[in-house]
């Protein structure tokens, strides 16, 4: 019965129901392992996860960081080489000797700091399943003081120099680290979202620059840098913040090879980097800044790419665009330039926001991953959710950071909206490189059992089998599959009644159904997915999981990526 109704659809799976558990859950017929936990070595000689006192500072860059996110898998010389973020860390977890996992020391700063950034890590299938190459020359860790170029139209400009970096062309680090994404030319792109909550200040007479407000730059921070580590004290270091916020281009095959920030991409809360070739060779990648009411980017370079040619110019010299969407289903990418924003180039690239802004975007619901299907010309956006549309505070319709009213409209239809939907675009004369689009949605998540006769039951392709709130991590498989990766609420109460935990489905754009492939553990967020080079394991990442995820009873709780594979070891993707 089972394989019957697979070859009915598209779906090689038989879909599971929510969970509520502390662990993961997959269809019959399919298993995981955990293949890399935080805190895991990464390196021949480097000790476990001490689950009483944590890691050591000496080897806190030497091991798996915390919070997995975006990921991708690439193939060199043979050796599979997965490339991973590191989000942000959980204090308690990560300085657990420390009382409420606040950190009180230069060292305690530094572990946090190696904890977080990229992992480039070989990995080979044996006996055990799929394991890190603990001895492989590609085995990399970059943090946040891992040195990097500044390049691009804000390189050199003197709203990013340093007294450290007088030039404006070195920087150190790269901060939290969330979604991903590739070029065609085998390097990874790690995208900086949250990179405010790094920077403040003791210095209460310092006064903040205006252009903090639109990013949430503030004095307090949670990991408490700026009091053991002057660098990311904004009163000592005003641009320092400014060095953050963008996307960083990795080459996953050389461990010494020196990371690239690409300022023409924009500094926006980076979600990932949706890289495609348009018809005529430009390269064009989509970007979304996840943030209430903020908008969703393209960039489209000027040069084409030509395999084998130079393509080290190619995310520096082009344009950047933004979204606007039209009541009637159509749309416009809008050129940020001198022209269009009065503001001169490095501007453009450092206060993208505000640039953005003097165009008229569209105030989204929180722009999460994109992905674009490899199989026909559509592009597709989660909006995960956004609590503050359409309401009305002291008398005032709530805005973005930016002053913007978030007024219902056609791509965000629903106020105070906790459940988020899937934007879907169709570039104009099927060219990802064209202004004009079409639009539609492809789903609104909702909750059809609590709620029968509204918006907030969801659109026609979610049913009580199949409901999920908060879309965010979303990737195509090479068959044309879009797989829909979750960060909600997962009380499984109220108007969440019935969707448990955190969970990834599978979407047919064809047909528009979706179904549940994997639940998470309690408390987690599932992010990250790549594929093994033969397509026949998924690696899925769960990030930040409540204890006893993956360890056992009294062990710390463990942000991992896990190997998911079917048990006749068929393809999966
Ligand atoms: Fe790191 Fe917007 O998720
Ligand atoms: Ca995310
Ligand atoms: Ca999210
Ligand atoms: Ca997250």
């Amino acid at each position: 019965a089972q394989a019957q109704e697979a070859a009915g659809s598209r779906f090689a799976f038989k879909p599971i129901p929510v969970s509520t558990d502390k662990t993961i859950h997959v269809p019959e017929g399919y298993s995981w392992k955990p293949l890399a936990k935080w805190g895991q070595p990464l390196f021949p000689g480097v000790p476990d996860l001490d689950h009483v006192n944590g890691v050591s500072l000496q080897h806190s860059d030497k091991v798996f960081g915390e919070n997995t996110d975006g990921m991708e898998m690439f193939v060199v010389g043979g050796h599979q080489l997965v490339a991973v973020n590191h989000e942000y860390v959980n204090t308690k977890v990560n300085l657990p000797k420390n009382a409420d996992g606040k950190p009180t020391s230069a060292d305690d700063v530094k572990i946090l700091q190696n904890m977080q950034g990229v992992t480039v890590m070989e990995v080979a299938e044996g006996e055990n399943g799929w394991e890190i190459v603990l001895d492989s020359p590609f085995n990399r860790r970059i943090h946040h003081n891992t040195p990097m170029k500044l390049s691009g139209p804000a390189a050199g400009s003197d709203l990013v120099k340093t007294a450290a970096d007088p030039n404006g062309t070195d920087c150190l680090g790269t901060f939290n680290n969330c979604g991903a994404g590739r070029t065609p030319w085998g390097t990874y792109l790690t995208c900086e979202e949250n990179f405010n909550g790094y920077f403040g200040t003791p210095n209460a007479e310092f006064q903040m620059p205006e252009d903090y407000k639109r990013y949430g730059i503030a004095a307090e921070t949670r990991y408490a840098y700026e009091k053991f580590d002057e660098r990311f004290d904004v009163a000592k270091n005003p641009n320092e913040p400014r060095r953050a916020g963008y996307i960083v281009e990795i080459d996953p095959s050389n461990a010494s090879s020196v990371p690239v920030k690409r300022t023409a991409l924009g500094r926006i809360k980076h979600e990932n980097a949706a890289v495609v070739v348009a018809r005529d060779g430009r390269v064009v990648v989509y970007m979304g800044d996840d943030e209430r009411g903020e908008f969703l980017y393209k960039y489209v370079s000027n040069g084409i790419y030509v395999p084998g040619a130079d393509t080290s110019k190619l995310l520096d010299e082009g344009t950047l665009f933004v979204a606007k969407f039209a009541e009637d289903g159509s749309g416009e990418w809008v050129a940020l330039t001198p022209e269009t924003t009065g503001m001169k180039m490095d501007e453009i690239c450092v206060f993208t926001r505000q640039a953005a802004s003097k165009v008229g975007a569209t105030t989204m619901d929180r722009p999460e991953w994109v992905a674009v299907n490899p199989v026909a010309i559509e592009a597709y956006c989660c909006l995960t959710n956004n609590s503050r549309r359409g309401e009305i505070k002291d008398g005032k319709m709530r805005t973005n950071a930016g002053g913007e009213e978030m007024t219902v409209n056609a791509v965000n239809p629903r106020e105070k909206n906790g459940y988020g939907q899937i934007v879907r675009w169709y570039p104009e004369v099927e060219d990802h490189a064209n202004a004009k689009f079409k639009w539609d949605l492809f789903a609104m998540a909702g909750n059809p059992a609590v709620h029968k006769d509204s918006a907030y039951a969801g659109s026609a392709n979610i049913n009580e089998g199949n409901m999920f709130n908060s879309p965010d991590g979303m990737m195509f498989d090479s068959t044309g599959l879009v797989w829909i990766q979750t960060d909600g609420d997962d009380s499984n109460e109220g108007d969440f009644l019935g969707q448990g935990n955190n969970q990834m489905l599978a979407g047919d754009p064809v047909s528009g159904r979706i179904e549940r492939f994997l639940t998470g553990p309690n408390g987690a967020e599932v992010t990250g997915l790549t594929w093994s080079a033969d397509k026949r394991t998924m690696f899925v990442g769960i990030q930040h999981p409540k204890a006893p995820f993956p360890d056992g009873e009294g062990k710390l709780p463990r942000s991992t990526v896990v190997a998911v594979k079917r048990d006749d070891n068929a393809m999966i993707g």
